[in-house]
């Protein structure tokens, strides 16, 4: 008997979980009570849960796929760390807009991001939630008109980037160097899994909107930001040692507030599933951000 109990964090998604005893493998009943709550939250949230990267990574996997991971065969990568104190950590100061991350790759697609309060100095900066999937089933319908067969071109543009960010520009960063990579997806993005659609733009690497002109696309995309990042649409985690925090990259988007080197430590040991993957190189740590 399984003794997992969830808890809704927001009426639209996020759950937080209790009574996980990681340790691989889980049994047929727990492993079917995570992914289902995973596919119908979006976001779980199990606190005061130690976990070491053989099992985050584990979890990361099985939450996602169809068959149970093969422990031995997975790919498991225990430096890859969100932090403002490691010297080889990501994103160590700085604040950023939403995104999913991946979203302007043509190449590999996220489905799942976690991170592991692995060192957390209070009071500390939190990882900010809102979920496109709501976005696109409370858009409202002239909007919805407009984009439903549309295309967005992602890339990330500097310039685009800090028109997007009201105030505190002196702390925005963007870990991004999409370079010469394009991609275009549709607005109206199905979710691979749970056949959802998704209100696939974001803040940090949505260029503009295809065959448009700039001054419409602009416009338009305001209009969508204005919807996805409403007040009251925002879920805060804020970070405890020993938190384990699993999302789905696609139909949720991350963010954060400014962090300071000299702040509180913060250091987040993060994966992503699947992995490894083609344009993810196991160094790519140094360049990634939560
Ligand atoms: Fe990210």
């Amino acid at each position: 008997m399984s003794a997992i109990i969830a808890r809704d964090l927001t009426p639209a998604f996020g759950a937080e979980v209790s009574g996980l005893e990681p340790r691989i493998p889980l049994d047929e009943e727990t492993i079917a009570i995570l992914r289902a709550l995973f596919d119908a939250r979006g976001l779980l949230v199990f606190r005061n849960t130690p976990v070491d990267i053989k099992f985050q990574t584990y979890l990361s996997e099985l939450l996602i796929g169809n068959d149970v991971p093969d422990p031995d065969a997975l790919f498991v990568k225990d430096n890859f760390l969100i932090s403002n104190r490691e010297p080889a950590g990501a994103a160590p100061y700085g604040r950023l807009l939403y995104h999913s991350d991946q979203m302007w790759s043509a190449k590999d697609r996220v489905d799942l991001i976690s991170l592991y309060g692995r060192e957390v100095g209070q009071p500390t900066t939190p990882t900010m939630f809102v979920s496109a999937v709501e976005a696109w089933e409370t858009l409202p319908d002239n909007l919805r008109e407009m984009v439903e067969y549309r295309s967005a071109i992602q890339h990330y543009d500097p310039e685009v980037y800090r028109k997007r960010a009201d105030g505190d520009m002196d702390v925005l960063v963007s870990t991004y160097d999409t370079g010469e990579d394009f991609a275009t997806t549709p607005i109206a993005y199905t979710h691979p899994r749970t056949g959802k659609t998704i209100l696939y733009v974001c803040q940090q690497t949505t260029q503009r909107i295809a065959d448009l002109p700039a001054d419409e696309s602009d416009a338009l995309l305001d209009a969508l930001f204005e919807h996805l990042y409403a007040k009251g649409k925002e879920l805060a985690h804020d970070w405890q040692e020993g938190d384990l925090v699993m999302w789905d990259n696609l139909a949720l988007q991350h963010a954060r507030p400014n962090v300071l080197v000299e702040g509180p430590a913060r250091t987040l040991r993060k994966t992503l599933a699947p992995f490894p993957m083609a344009s993810v190189k196991p160094n790519y740590g140094s360049v990634i951000e939560a």
